[in-house]
């Protein structure tokens, strides 16, 4: 089982022709409303991907509440942990260009007032908590203190890049999912290598705290990971990209999916990678995500590079941090 522990928007979408600068305008024709949320967004794709998902979030008492919950609830998340606080839902302003680059604000909201007292009782031993870093640090802390007295994995998405304390969250984490800019970051505080296979070979050797495991994302060029037994690599299949937005997310949900049913690691490193690169395909942060028949079929397509560590290594110590 996954739970969720992160943000709720209702995503309001522009496509421009191009990205503005700062200090431009840039001006398209109409915009679309999609639920979104980097919190959301990996409860749904992991569901999507036929894990059990609970979330713990808040969204407003305003008209963006239900629709930021709606794909939610018709995928059978479990919704009873999400509280509805008096105040503004979480929304995000995306424009999205031609490529399927985008540019996103945040404006925060209720995201802001999660508490991860809320976790009590909702953190089954074994279970997964899923989390990124759209919701307060000092709470992101808690919740992980509350998984490791509960006895779950906690599973750390870096993303969005640019909090202070997300080397710290990090190193407290189990398994920490950064995309290439958010490892330079946690590198570079902590003093440690930033290009993504010296970072996650760094992370394996437990150079960052309690994480042993580590996987950067690279966009286009795909996945590399290490697990402290060997490095893995995952490249991205050609799709026809329409829209970024959630791909990083469809992955997180999609990865942990298959780490919940006890995946081995190249494997589950493939079902994700699968995952986000569908999720390119279509329009808005949620719409887009797979279902699992779609994501086995193209994963399966995907080679997967493992080089081992040592030579020598045993190998029944393969992957134990991908089975959760
Ligand atoms: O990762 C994409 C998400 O980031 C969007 O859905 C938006 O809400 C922002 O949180």
């Amino acid at each position: 089982m996954i739970t969720v522990f992160g943000s709720i928007n209702l995503d309001l979408v522009a496509v421009v022709e191009r990205l503005p600068l700062p200090g431009e305008t840039a001006a398209g024709p109409d915009h679309q409303n999609f639920p979104g949320g980097k919190g959301a967004n990996q409860a749904l794709a992991a569901r999507r991907a036929g894990a059990d998902v609970a979330m713990t979030a808040a969204v407003g008492t305003d008209v963006f509440a239900a629709p930021a919950l709606a794909n939610l609830e018709a995928a059978g998340v479990d919704l009873s942990g999400v509280r509805r606080l008096d105040g503004a839902t979480g929304i995000a302003m995306i424009g999205v260009e031609a490529s399927g680059e985008n540019l996103i604000i945040v404006a925060s909201g209720v995201n802001a007032r999660v508490s991860a007292s809320w976790l009590k009782g909702k953190l089954p031993q074994g279970s997964l908590l899923l989390m990124q870093m759209e919701t307060p640090a000092a709470e992101i802390r808690a919740a992980i203190a509350a998984a490791r007295e509960a006895g779950a994995t906690v599973i750390l998405n870096t993303a969005p890049a640019g909090d202070p304390a997300v080397s710290e969250l990090a190193s407290l984490s189990d398994i920490v999912i950064a995309n290439e800019s958010e490892a330079m970051e946690i590198a570079a505080k902590l003093g440690l290598p930033g290009e993504p296979e010296a970072f996650v070979r760094t992370v394996a050797e437990g150079r960052l705290g309690s994480a042993r495991l580590a996987v950067v994302t690279l966009g286009a060029k795909g996945v590399i990971a290490h697990d402290g037994t060997a490095l893995y690599s995952v490249p991205t299949p050609k799709v026809r990209v329409v829209d970024t937005t959630g791909a990083g997310d469809a992955f997180c949900g999609a990865f942990a999916a298959a780490l919940d049913r006890g995946d081995e690691l190249g494997a589950a490193l493939a079902f994700g990678v699968a995952a986000g690169s569908l999720a390119c395909t279509a329009n808005g942060a949620q719409g887009s995500a797979p279902d699992a028949a779609a994501i086995r079929q193209l994963a399966a397509t995907l080679p997967i590079s493992r080089s081992l560590l040592h030579a020598n290594t045993a190998p029944e110590a393969e992957n134990s941090l991908g089975k959760a």
